[in-house]
């Protein structure tokens, strides 16, 4: 199977982190993405209309997008423990929110990151950008408040998608001070960030 990647990419880290702990990373070939908001990449754009990363090809030719789609996908291939919820309870419908409050929170940071590093100074909103960062913090507050259970539980697609979030507002948002505040989510990341599978999958 071939991912399109950019190492950089939260989304993309998702994916190379659930294929890590599933054991499954032998089954990726990396294709390095070069692409911007701005600067499309024709041969992404082939396989993956909308253009963004992480898009896997199957090798009978099917593309999936995005990375929740393609972390269910990658876990159904293995007999191992389940990191995606299958049940159709509320229980399972919870811990995919709990991957959605993740990916919101890269959504939130990587639009940032874009504004910041692309928009040219004279053009730029800063009230958009404090809009979002916004969004970042009271997902964190909430993350805090009402998900350490989950968190703290049996490793899951939501606790990845959260993990990544955090790694890439430690990577892009080095000044943000994320963890004021916000001691158990602190505390848990610092025990996540050390999985072999983080490690492995540094920006
Ligand atoms: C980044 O450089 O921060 C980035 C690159 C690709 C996708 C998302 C973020």
């Amino acid at each position: 199977m071939r991912l399109w990647y950019s190492p950089a990419s939260p989304f993309v880290r998702k994916v190379l982190v659930l294929a890590h702990e599933t054991g499954l990373s032998d089954r990726l070939t990396k294709i390095e993405a070069s692409t911007s908001a701005v600067a499309r990449n024709e041969e992404l754009v082939r396989d993956n209309p909308s253009g963004k990363i992480p898009a896997l090809v199957l090798d009978d030719g099917t593309v999936l997008f995005d990375s929740r789609v393609i972390c269910a996908y990658v876990d159904s291939l293995h007999g191992g423990e389940k990191l995606t919820p299958a049940g159709k309870d509320v229980a399972a419908y919870r811990a995919m929110t709990l991957e959605a409050l993740g990916d919101a929170v890269m959504d939130a940071a990587v639009l940032t990151r874009y504004e910041q590093a692309l928009r040219p100074e004279d053009k730029r909103w800063d009230q958009w950008g404090s809009g979002q960062m916004a969004k970042v913090a009271s997902s964190l507050d909430d993350l805090e408040a009402r998900w350490m259970d989950l968190l703290e539980g049996p490793l899951t697609t939501g606790a990845i998608s959260v993990g990544c979030a955090l790694g890439y507002l430690d990577f892009r948002f080095p000044d943000l001070d994320w963890r004021d505040g916000r001691a158990k989510l602190a505390a848990w990341y610092a025990t996540f960030a050390e999985r072999p599978s983080m490690q492995a999958t540094l920006p």
